[in-house]
């Protein structure tokens, strides 16, 4: 899509590169796959919460979905209307449902019953009503990895239908509650149709049965969010595929769908570029060390994620296997393993491909690194949208501390 070597060489590495225009074409592509139902497309900001990508996403109409006070914050910034913003998240703290009910967003996603009395006490303090959503957990296995899956019983995530229903008469009766949605997330990366479709159509018998039983009308169907992109050679869901499952369980509802997709919006449109700092052998295991590392794409660590890696420009030499690994200081630190790779030189540029989604937002500080610079490449154009880190922004917060 772009020159990735301009880039490096104008921005410097290790750079993050996201392509604006791939990201509005997965938008669209979803988009139009919910056609002819009232829907929102509430974009999942912890997948990539740059202001600018956040923004991107506010002019194409996306509202945002939100897991802290600070995301909440940093959509309604980046322009999303309050009316499309929406609070998830398993803990959430007083300070932040406040401020969530006094910026009247569109509705806040309770995750247990502990915690919407929380929410009842703190709009009935501020004599308000508080839209609310139910996040139920369907007990379905989402077949991804165990650490992005959410939608069983054993995960922290959403309460059991009967604990739901119980929720939502009582939420019903309350002057401080308005039950306004229903929500579930079955996991994260999902590839196939089959759970996706039974979860929602467990949720959609509920909220049958709490109108025909209770007279409770939700307006919001929140699939979450979980549609899986390819990084290496997975078969993946179409949207119209992913829309139709949906759509085929609520026959007859007058509902909004809304949906949490992050990862297929910006996942694929996402580019990591780091410099080959050397290579090096220890016994007949090969090492190419790059200047970027676990501090700022954390996903092959965390999850033995893969991504596809390529050079910037054609080597010549046979492919043999390497790790590629960054300076810090755990042997944890890589971002392929035996991955096959000609004969790199000092300051050749490698390209991490997929890295648009959880990739600079999962970064950190670790080993006093700072984080890099991010560009937005649209309609041919690059622009710098966040500044890489200094040394001094890492210690100012500590400094302001010395006496
Ligand atoms: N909605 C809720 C309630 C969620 O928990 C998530 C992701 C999403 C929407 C967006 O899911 P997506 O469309 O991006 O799959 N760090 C992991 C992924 C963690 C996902 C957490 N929740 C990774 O790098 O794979």
């Amino acid at each position: 899509m772009t020159d990735f070597n301009s880039l490096a060489d104008a921005y410097g590495t290790p750079l993050y590169v996201y392509d604006f225009d791939a990201m509005r074409e997965q938008y669209e592509k979803l988009k139009e796959a919910f056609r002819g139902r009232k829907s929102l497309l509430a974009y999942a900001v912890k997948a990539n919460s740059n202001l600018s990508v956040v923004g991107h996403f506010a002019r194409l109409g996306a509202g945002a979905d939100c897991v802290s006070i600070g995301e909440v914050r940093r959509a309604m910034m980046a322009g999303v209307p309050k009316y499309k913003v929406i609070f998830s998240g398993v803990g959430k703290r007083d300070d932040e449902i406040r401020e969530a009910i006094e910026r009247d967003i569109l509705y806040i996603n309770v995750e247990s019953e502990a915690e919407m009395g929380r929410v009842e006490l703190i709009a009935a303090e501020l004599e308000r009503t508080a839209r609310i959503s139910i996040r139920v957990n369907p007990n379905i296995d989402p077949k991804t990895h165990p650490y992005i899956s959410t939608g069983l019983h054993d995960n922290k995530f959403g309460v059991d239908i009967d604990t739901a229903k119980r929720m939502y008469i009582r939420a019903n009766a309350s002057e401080a509650l308005d039950p306004v949605g229903i929500h579930f997330h079955i996991g994260s990366q999902l590839t196939e149709l089959d759970p996706i479709r039974e979860a929602s159509e467990i949720v959609a018998d509920l909220v049958r049965s709490l109108h025909a039983a209770v007279g409770i009308e939700l307006k919001f169907f929140d699939v979450g969010g979980g549609l899986g992109v390819r990084y290496d050679d997975e078969t993946t869901i179409e949207p119209y595929d992913y829309a139709q499952a949906i759509l085929s369980t609520l026959t007859g509802m007058d509902i909004t769908v809304v949906c949490e997709p992050g990862r297929f919006l910006t996942a694929n449109a996402g580019y990591f570029l780091t410099r080959v700092l050397y290579e090096k052998r220890n016994g007949s295991k090969r090492f190419v060390v790059v200047d970027g590392a676990m501090n700022d794409l954390l996903r092959p660590s965390l999850y033995k994620a893969y991504h596809y890696i390529s050079a910037a420009k054609p080597h010549a030499g046979t492919p043999t296997p390497a790790d590629v690994v960054g300076p810090v200081c755990e042997s944890g630190d890589f971002l392929a393993k035996d991955y096959p790779l000609p004969p790199m030189e000092h300051g050749d540029l490698l390209i991490v491909h997929s890295a648009g989604a959880y990739g600079f937002g999962m970064g950190s500080n670790y080993n006093t690194r700072g984080r890099s610079a991010e560009v937005a490449v649209e309609k041919g154009e690059a622009r710098l949208i966040r500044m890489r880190e200094t040394f001094e922004d890492l210690i100012a917060a500590e400094q302001a501390c010395l006496d």
